[in-house]
């Protein structure tokens, strides 16, 4: 897809992509991030909104015009590092408080579904959060749609849902990495002390 044009799905052009990647920076339940990680981060447009929120964010795609395209886009962002990377293959070491999968996981089939999504929950610290979004129409390349995928990521051990956002075109779920003793952490408003 990338042979012909750098961005084929017009992610950095068009305003159904814009307020879905402002959906999904407004969904962090937290305002800062010490380490984030954005696999399949395409040409950086998620990426630059990640960095407004993150002090660190590392970000990878498996093609390298798209890994070009995106250290470009965040050429002024130090705090920010894109790799040639393809997942659950090769991960990036240590651990984060944020993943965000977007646009990823109908990509893979059930086991390396499944690889992946343990992969992000080893990485996750305690209380760290899990963000996915997931076109949710048919699409013949896809292994599910967004609803379909939402309930794998639902099933799997050690996540917790926070937020489930439905719309005809897309599922947006923020998840939090349940901590080993199985207290939740706060939520926004209680951490500011509103209940
Ligand atoms: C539809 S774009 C999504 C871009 C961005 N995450 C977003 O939400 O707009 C899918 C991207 O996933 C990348 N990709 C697909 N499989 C991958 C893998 N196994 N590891 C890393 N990147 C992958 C593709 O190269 C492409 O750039």
């Amino acid at each position: 897809m990338y042979r012909d044009t750098p961005d084929p799905w017009h992610l950095a052009e068009r305003w159904y992509e814009r307020r879905k990647y402002d959906l999904t920076v407004a969904s962090l339940p937290l305002p800062r991030y010490r380490r984030a990680f954005e696999p399949a981060c395409s040409v950086g447009e998620l990426t630059v909104r990640l960095a407004e929120r993150c002090d660190r964010v590392v970000a990878c795609d498996r093609v390298e015009s798209a890994v070009a395209t995106a250290r470009s886009r965040t050429s002024a962002l130090p705090h920010v590092e894109v790799h040639a990377m393809t997942i659950p293959g090769q991960w990036p070491p240590g651990r984060f408080d944020l993943v965000v999968l977007s646009e990823l996981l109908y990509y893979f089939d059930t086991p390396t579904l499944r690889s992946v999504l343990d992969l992000a929950v080893d990485a996750l610290e305690p209380g760290g959060t899990l963000v996915t979004a997931h076109w949710n129409h048919a699409v013949p390349d896809h292994h599910g749609t967004g609803s379909t995928i939402a309930r794998t990521v639902g099933s799997v051990p050690g996540l917790t849902l926070t937020a489930d956002h439905r719309e005809t075109d897309f599922v947006l779920q923020v998840y939090e990495r349940t901590s080993p003793d199985g207290t939740a952490a706060p939520s926004p408003a209680a951490r500011e002390g509103l209940v």
